[in-house]
């Protein structure tokens, strides 16, 4: 073989072997979230043709990896795209408290009615209106057309859910406490922001890409209107509109020092 022919660089495959085996273990995970790079589908090739290996991970170890079918069509999810919308408007909320945790750590002005706020923002917003139409639409479905629950991408949402609960849990009391317990209420915030960020994370990235493979459109349209239906059916219609209008108003509020 001539040298011009010769390849001159690594191939797909062995690209990703070198990949895979130079990753470390994160060491520092608000900066550099390299546990991301494991998470992330990978394509491979299999017998039956082209699929998903997803790995599912616990403190950057390996809790189980699994293989869900590769479809050639991908629709747009609609269901997907709201959660999506209402998964902006907690990313704004948390930076919101992060804001304010900053503030208690500076003793500067805090405006005391913000924890208030922040607490049912994550109470009724992140929980009752958006993880639970997760749990009792969207991730049932997403379970039906064989995405696991034990060992894989559902059950680990479904605890960091979980999770998150008992953290707002202690916020709530730290936040009614007289006088305010500020070390609680700081130490709660400091593991629920970074925990909900990267679940955030998690779901957008993961997670929706696996439901754009594996859901149909008639799948779509149902989960859309039980979504619907949950609203209503639960007092929570205009509660995205009116928490949208509150977090601008803290964003305001909370500008500069
Ligand atoms: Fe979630």
């Amino acid at each position: 073989m001539s040298d011009n022919l010769l390849q001159r660089s690594v191939t797909t495959a062995v690209a990703r072997n070198l990949a895979n085996t130079t990753k470390t273990s994160p060491k520092m995970m608000s900066i550099t979230p390299r546990w991301v790079l494991s998470l992330l589908p990978w394509t491979r090739s299999v017998s039956g043709g082209l699929c998903l290996l997803v790995r599912i991970l616990k403190d950057g170890l390996i809790l189980g990896s699994y293989r869900i079918p590769r479809s050639s069509r991908r629709i747009i999810v609609k269901s997907v795209q709201s959660l999506k919308a209402e998964r902006q408007l907690i990313e704004r909320g948390l930076n919101l408290l992060e804001k304010a945790v900053e503030r208690i750590n500076a003793r500067q002005n805090l405006v005391e009615d913000f924890l208030a706020w922040a607490v049912r923002f994550l109470q009724q917003f992140a929980d009752k209106f958006h993880h639970a139409k997760e749990e009792d639409v969207f991730f049932p479905v997403l379970k039906q057309r064989g995405i696991p629950e034990q060992g894989g991408p559902l059950g680990v949402m479904l605890r960091e859910h979980v999770l998150g609960r008992r953290y707002v849990d202690q916020m709530r009391e730290a936040s009614q406490a007289q006088p305010l317990d500020a070390n609680t209420f700081v130490e709660a915030a400091k593991q629920y922001i970074p925990l909900l960020r990267q679940h955030i994370f998690k779901e957008n990235n993961v997670l929706f890409h696996m439901a754009e493979r594996v859901m149909s459109e008639a799948d779509d349209a149902d989960v859309t209107s039980r979504f619907s239906q949950v609203e209503q059916e639960r007092g929570l219609t205009g509660w995205h509109e009116s928490f949208a209008n509150d977090v601008v108003g803290w964003e305001q509020a909370l500008k500069g020092g």
